[in-house]
């Protein structure tokens, strides 16, 4: 299916994924190619791009071009690039992204969105999958979608990052500290209006939730619980199968994301440039 006159995407599943041909990231892209891109996401969350042989300058420009870019407190970056993280996964470091999660959500602005390029792959294994939030929204009772707008949830950078994991350790006291410090649990609301589509997503992630505002222990578990099972469904899924130099473009306002730990003893190395993006809100529909 042709999005734009200038660029081939074809859904890969019925509620999220596209392939887009027709473009080449070591270019500079007009601005047109960009507002494409741009269309193509809101309107399939996640975009892959094959072989796309591109330095990590020319990775981070092109996520420049949608915005600000995000410096993980935490993981580790390409010298002299510290917005581009590496996630260098082998057995002495397995991944710890092997769970259902939305990226940096323990900010008070969680990115627009992130774009992940495959360095190093392993002979078998390591897919990623996403899932779409709208789909999941939609998905659930009338009720329970009215129960859950206007409700808010606790993100904390600790439930993803405590002391003790391995990417905290990585990091070295200080640096831990200092992170720690300065992201404090915070609130979102539990169903966010996409700010560019209007459509309402569930914005609660295993990655960061704890807690729903308001809510006894017992009950506000229950739910998100729920929630948490409830958008693995493989309908609001797509899974990529990696393949060298491919990339992957999500928005991270609609979607999560789950790296599928099933490769080691084998090393996979990826590179993410994560662009900034706004507050969530919610605004109930007119
Ligand atoms: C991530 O969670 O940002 C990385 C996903 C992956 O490595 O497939």
């Amino acid at each position: 299916m042709a999005l734009s006159n200038r660029l081939k995407v074809t859904p890969l599943a019925a509620n999220i994924g596209g392939l887009v041909e027709g473009v080449d990231l070591s270019q500079q892209l007009s601005d047109e190619t960009i507002a494409d891109i741009r269309g193509a996401l809101l309107d399939r969350q996640v975009l892959f791009f094959e072989n796309q042989d591109i330095t990590p300058r020319q990775h981070i420009d092109f996520a420049a071009r949608f915005g600000a870019l995000h410096t993980h407190p935490l993981y580790p970056a390409i010298e002299g690039i510290p917005e581009m993280i590496v996630l260098d996964n082998h057995k002495d470091n397995p991944t710890d992204n092997d769970s259902w999660h939305t990226d940096v959500t323990f900010i008070d602005t969680p990115p627009l969105g992130s774009i992940l390029k495959a360095e190093l792959l392993p002979p078998f294994g390591g897919d990623t999958l996403w899932s779409s939030m709208t789909a999941a929204y939609k998905a659930l009772s009338p009720t329970m979608q009215k129960f859950l707008s206007g409700l808010t949830a606790v993100h904390d950078f600790t439930r993803s990052f405590p002391e003790e994991s391995k990417v905290s350790q990585n990091a070295g006291d200080n640096t831990y500290a200092e992170a720690r410090k300065k992201h404090p649990p915070l609130l979102h609301p539990v169903i966010r209006t996409h700010p560019e589509t209007g459509e309402p997503c569930l914005f609660v992630n295993n990655g960061y939730t704890t807690r729903i505002k308001g809510m006894r222990g017992l009950e506000s578990k229950a739910i998100i619980d729920f929630l948490f099972q409830h958008i693995q469904k493989p309908e609001f899924c797509v899974r990529w199968r990696w393949s060298p130099n491919a990339i992957a473009f999500w928005d991270n306002r609609c979607t999560q994301h789950y790296a599928v730990n099933d490769y080691l003893p084998n090393r996979r190395v990826m590179h993410r440039a994560t662009i900034l993006g706004d507050k969530p809100f919610y605004r109930a529909a007119a």
